[in-house]
């Protein structure tokens, strides 16, 4: 097992009507900025439970936070809260939203330019103001992490930050919110949760077993409740267990101590950012080319993937691999996602222009082995076509 420094401070308050707890959960005498996205929030009356909850509280609301969530939109929070003398701030929505509010939090008493927080990978953030979530949509593990995803529109950018300074204060999970997702939401979460997990997993062996066991069984959990939950929505146990497993898919503890990928993140976020496909989808696109074109390197997680997660012990090595890299594709294409490039209507023409972009944003060394360079992350686009 590799050494490694596991902090996570974020206070999980877990469960059917744990909105109420807000009340508890920050001050009596906060100026509290509600932020939330496009309309689920008031639709679902989520807004409501949440202000109810606030009671004489002074509240604020900054609606409209889109999905990758845009640097342009966010920068106007950032003035309403200079403006109205915030001093908390409530992320209700999915990840879009909480990633918004992290970035609205440290932009706010950033002495410098914004957009320089996601040009240094937040490593200049030395303030930020107190956050808390009420996660509508489990997929991005952003309720209990420090990490923070941001587009900036006019360049076509999407561009990461990470510091711990914006790791959520509280976060409150009710899984009855995941009642109301569009069934596009709930496989994208359930791809997103996994992609996360295999980032983490599928690399090498370094004995991290207490790492790889969580890894497996949360994988296991995926694959057995994601064609459930698109049946049975409503059912408040498959919720609860779609909404935890994709908490701990993000917060740390199964990638300390082991060797971590990413180039599936770093190749979709383009994609996103150039195509406006969603996030999981551009995972379930490039992960299973990458493990395809990454398939000596990562033989032995292969190995261990198919056997532990796939229960696929016989035939040869070769076999194996290839049967376990079209498992996982048919399981993405199951929770009604394609997983080419051409189902998205981006073609051959458009690979120059990725590679491009993940040039200009130094992802020129990507993978848990520095490995996969502009070159390999071509042929990895081309063989996703
Ligand atoms: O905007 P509204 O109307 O609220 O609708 C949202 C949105 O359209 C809707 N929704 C959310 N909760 C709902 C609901 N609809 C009905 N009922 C509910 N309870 O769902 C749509 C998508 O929401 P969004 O927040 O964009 O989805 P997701 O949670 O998948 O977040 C995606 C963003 O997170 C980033 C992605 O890059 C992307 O920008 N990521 C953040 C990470 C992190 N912070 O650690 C890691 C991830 O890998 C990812 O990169
Ligand atoms: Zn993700």
């Amino acid at each position: 097992m590799l050494n490694f420094d596991y902090y996570n401070p974020t206070h999980i308050a877990f469960g059917k009507d744990s909105i109420a707890k807000l009340d508890t959960l920050i001050p009596q005498d906060a100026c509290v900025m509600v932020l939330y996205g496009g309309s689920s929030a008031k639709k679902t009356g989520t807004l409501d439970e949440v202000k109810t909850a606030l009671g004489s509280r002074k509240i604020h609301e900054f609606g409209g936070i889109e999905p990758n969530p845009s640097y342009e939109t966010l920068m106007q929070a950032v003035e309403q809260v200079k403006k109205e003398k915030i001093d908390f701030l409530l992320a209700v929505g999915g990840g879009s939203v909480i990633d918004g509010t992290k970035f609205v939090a440290a932009a706010v008493p950033y002495e410098g330019e914004p957009w320089e927080i996601l040009e240094t990978d937040g490593k200049k953030i030395k303030k930020a103001l107190p956050l808390g979530t009420v996660l509508t949509l489990p997929a991005t593990g952003s309720e209990m992490n420090p990490n923070s995803v941001v587009t900036r529109k006019s360049i076509k950018a999407k561009r990461a930050f990470h510091n711990k300074i914006v790791f959520p204060l509280f976060s409150i999970l009710d899984p009855t919110k995941v009642y109301t997702l569009p069934p596009r939401q709930i496989a994208n979460g359930i791809v997103d949760s996994f992609v996360h997990i295999t980032e983490q997993y599928l690399t090498y062996p370094v004995e991290g077993m207490v790492q790889d066991e969580f890894a497996e069984g949360l994988l296991r959990i995926l694959i057995n409740i994601g064609p459930k939950l698109l049946k049975d929505q409503k059912n408040y146990d498959l919720a609860a267990n779609f909404m935890w497993t994709a908490t701990l898919a993000l917060n740390g503890l199964i990638g300390a101590g082991v060797p971590q990928d990413w180039a599936t993140h770093m190749i979709g976020h383009e994609i996103t950012a150039a195509f406006g496909v969603d996030h999981g989808r551009t995972l379930a696109i490039i992960l299973p080319s990458l493990l395809q074109n990454q398939r000596q390197v990562k033989k032995d997680k292969l190995l261990q993937y198919a056997k532990n997660v796939w229960h696929i012990e016989s035939g040869s090595e070769k076999e194996r691999i290839d049967a376990v890299i079209a498992k996982t594709r048919s399981f993405f294409e199951e929770m009604g996602i394609p997983t080419h490039l051409s189902d998205y209507n981006i073609g051959k023409e458009s690979i120059d222009m990725l590679i491009h972009e993940l040039e200009a944003h130094g992802m020129t060394k990507l993978g848990e082995h520095n490995a996969i360079t502009p070159d390999v992350s071509r042929a990895i686009l081309i063989a996703s076509l």
